[in-house]
């Protein structure tokens, strides 16, 4: 089967290809050939070197008039600009977010052999409106109110894709990702982004500024557990996944002070002082707005489970890249 991975250089993207390179078959089929698109190439040489996998670079919006006549048998759309661009650069996050992600959806349409696609949502399309607060805990079939241009691009993207799902364009699945930590090497212009830093940067003898309250609780999943999350979307039955509105990726609530127990159990006391508090209100505010416990009743069915608690999460970063937590213990 051929495989397109928008977004193929980036951290999801790169990991997830790793992952099916490794599984070798995808819903029962053999994985012969991914195209990772992407605006720069994966920075994995070994990745780019496999026979199966095709590097194109370039923008995703310009592609897709290429993408046209090509059929795919799947497609994990992951290519997005990330919350804090969005915010700061308004049509940018039009262009990547939306028009890139209806310009795929055509393309995919006009290659008419209705591939199986899988969209990475975002639990950034919860937010609380004043006419409708976001309740204590978001299921799956709370209604959406986004509070920042991310979310209400994701949550865009998902009506796009029950749309050409029902139309039979495609076979789309979305699925709401929670913020996903560890996430290692540089830091990205996510607002999400200190969720990995104030674990990373101390773990590799760094400092990190934390810009929210220690009593902040937030949604996560581990790079391993969100990987997991898509390739069970993807190889779900339709009537399996239910519906065609996005289901919610399972879920763990911790409180940034839980995330630096986690810390101080993995790198000690060290670690731990690396961390500084500095408020930063722009972040706060839209951290604050995202929900702090999710219930992900429909990836249950699906037999996926949120990680055990956040030091297990910390482990698995340091089993993956112990050359970058010199620290751990
Ligand atoms: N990582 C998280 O915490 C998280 C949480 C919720 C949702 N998501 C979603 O999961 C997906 C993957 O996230 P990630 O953490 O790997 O992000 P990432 O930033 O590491 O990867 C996204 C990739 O998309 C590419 N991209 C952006 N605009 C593009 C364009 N116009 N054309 C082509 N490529 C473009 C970027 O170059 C990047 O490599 C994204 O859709 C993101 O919104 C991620």
């Amino acid at each position: 089967m051929k495989l397109l991975i928008t977004g193929g250089a980036g951290f999801l993207g790169t990991r997830l290809a790793r992952t099916l390179l490794a599984r070798g078959v995808l819903a029962g089929r053999t994985v012969d050939r991914i195209v990772l698109a992407d605006l720069v190439a994966p920075a994995d040489a070994a990745l780019c070197d496999d026979a199966r996998v095709e590097v194109r670079t370039g923008d995703l919006l310009a592609m897709t008039a290429a993408l046209r006549g090509e059929a795919f048998d799947g497609v994990f759309h992951l290519a997005s600009a990330v919350s804090a661009e969005c915010e700061a650069d308004f049509d940018l996050g039009m262009r990547s977010n939306l028009d890139a992600t209806r310009a795929l959806l055509e393309a995919l349409r006009a290659a008419g052999n209705v591939p199986r696609l899988v969209f990475s949502s975002s639990c950034a399309v919860y937010g609380s409106d004043p006419a409708l607060p976001l309740p204590a805990v978001v299921h799956d079939d709370t209604l959406p109110t986004p509070q920042t241009s991310y979310g209400i691009q994701k949550f865009i993207g998902e009506q796009l894709v029950a749309d050409c799902t029902r139309k039979g364009f495609v076979d789309g699945r979305s699925a709401r990702l929670m913020t996903v930590s560890v996430r290692p090497g540089k830091p990205n212009r996510a607002a999400s982004g200190f969720l990995s830093g104030i674990v990373r940067e101390p773990l590799a003898g760094q400092p990190a500024l934390c810009p929210v309250a220690p009593s902040t609780r937030i949604v996560l999943s581990s790079p391993a557990r969100t990987v997991e999350g898509l390739i069970a979307v993807y190889e779900a039955a339709r009537e399996a996944f239910g519906g065609r509105t996005a289901l919610n990726l399972p879920a763990l609530s911790v409180t940034v002070q839980d995330m630096l127990d986690g810390l101080r159990a993995v790198g000690g006391e060290q670690a731990l002082a690396l961390v500084r508090f500095a408020p930063d209100e722009a972040v706060a505010r839209i951290v604050e707005g995202w929900p702090a416990r999710v219930e992900s009743t429909r990836a249950q069915r699906l037999g996926l489970q949120a990680d055990a608690d956040f030091e297990s999460i910390v482990r698995q970063y340091v089993a993956e890249h112990p050359q970058a937590a010199a620290l751990a213990r």
